[in-house]
């Protein structure tokens, strides 16, 4: 069978402590939570979180007291993909979780006397730190849901839905990437403010659903997007490197990491994907204050694309950008055919391609190369490097291909 299962591209993780007691934190506590901890006058330790530190709904805690633990549970902003997430400072623990140090100290009475563990605000930016392994312990999923379900009488019916809404996030944000409401991811790439002056590119990723793979950042583009900030020139600086041939076309462009990296250079590039696609590329342009066509291409029926952009579709493009385009039997042909029709006919015009060495897809990717070969492209380099995608390690293939 043809269609895409994408569950096969996922290896389901084990959690990394199945423990609901997470090792000691302040070896690694961010310098300013152990400074708060030292301006502390109560209590300067921080030890391991338990569920029964956390405050029993049999104990009533008030709304405000269920709302501030839920939102420092809320997970960190991802930076890249999951496996380099930053450590929070104090203040970047508050803003991403829209809390304020004088509502952590707020709830601090009721809590030294219902939940002493998590009487000091250091043992509050501790739950914080700890969020994402207790909240991988079913006692801690237990804790939310018995939050979700219970009626919370002694609270006003405004605040129970303002705590529900909360406790539901929590529990989406830990059922998988497939499951999670909207992110906004950081992607941070070495050298990207030496060459760009920019400290960030920010790419939205609204909630997926199974067949719009193109709603979530994948991790062939980081490395793509890496190469291009190493290997060539921003146009502004005229340092002399080596330049991106232009205009640049980038296939599949999903959350547009690639093309917008290859935009942030100074080169003149078209984003494309699916219909279905693109306002969320669009936002992710604008978001990113650029300024670069983005169009809907369809693969399968491009004939759209090409009646509106005749001239550019007769001159065709210098540059081919694909990151991670083969999930199915029928993209290895649509792909070598976009690039038949779209590369122009000279002999500095290039693809570059990156694609993740999934075992499943092992044919296809024969495929794709034999395809190439046959529609008359040459591989001019090929290279295998290491990576990272949400679900952790990745193998890549790179390849630079010209027309024989
Ligand atoms: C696995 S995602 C990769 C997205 C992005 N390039 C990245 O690396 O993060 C595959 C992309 O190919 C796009 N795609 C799939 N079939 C397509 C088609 N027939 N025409 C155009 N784009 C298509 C998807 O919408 C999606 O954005």
């Amino acid at each position: 069978m043809d269609e895409f299962d994408p569950l096969s591209l996922f290896s389901a993780a084990e959690p990394e402590n199945p423990l609901t007691i997470i090792p000691a934190f302040v070896q690694s506590c961010p310098q300013d939570t152990r400074d708060a901890a030292s301006q502390d006058d109560s209590d300067t330790e921080v030890f391991p979180i338990h569920i029964l530190d956390m405050p029993s709904l049999s104990t009533k805690p008030p709304a405000a007291i269920l709302l501030v633990l839920l939102k420092l549970l809320a997970p960190n902003q991802q930076y890249n993909f999951a496996t380099k997430t930053k450590n929070l400072s104090t203040d970047e623990i508050l803003v991403t979780r829209g809390l304020t140090l004088a509502q952590l100290e707020a709830v601090l009475p009721w809590l030294s006397a219902y939940a002493p563990s998590l009487s000091t605000v250091p043992q509050l930016l501790n739950l914080s730190q700890s969020a994402a392994t207790l909240l991988s312990t079913p006692d801690f999923m237990n804790y939310i849901t018995r939050i979700i379900s219970s009626p919370l009488l002694w609270i006003d019916e405004e605040d129970v839905q303002s705590i529900q809404k909360e406790a539901s996030l929590r529990l989406s944000e830990n059922c998988g990437r497939t499951a999670q409401p909207e992110i906004i991811r950081q992607i941070t790439l070495e050298g990207l403010e030496e060459k760009t002056g920019r400290k960030n590119i920010v790419l939205k990723e609204p909630s997926l659903t199974a067949d719009n793979l193109g709603l979530k950042t994948w991790g062939s583009s980081l490395i793509l997007s890496q190469r291009l900030l190493t290997e060539f020139t921003c146009k502004s600086k005229e340092d002399g490197g080596r330049v991106l041939d232009e205009p640049v076309l980038e296939l599949g462009s999903g959350t547009g990491l690639v093309g917008m990296m290859s935009g942030i250079l100074g080169y003149a590039t078209w984003l494309t994907d699916l219909p279905e696609i693109v306002p969320n590329l669009r936002e992710n342009v604008r978001l990113n204050e650029l300024s670069l066509v983005v169009e809907e291409l369809d693969w399968s029926q491009p004939q759209g694309y090409e009646e509106k952009h005749q001239q550019q579709t007769s001159e065709g493009f210098m540059t081919i950008l694909i990151s991670d385009p083969i999930y199915s039997s029928r993209h290895p042909p649509w792909v070598v055919s976009m690039c038949s029709r779209f590369l122009r006919d000279c002999p500095t015009a290039r693809v570059y391609l990156q694609i993740p060495v999934r075992e499943k897809f092992e044919a296809e990717r024969a495929n794709l190369w034999r395809l190439m070969e046959v529609a008359g492209f040459e591989t001019c380099r090929s290279e295998l490097e290491d990576g990272y995608d949400d679900f952790g390690e990745q193998l890549f293939v790179f390849k630079e291909f010209k027309r024989a």
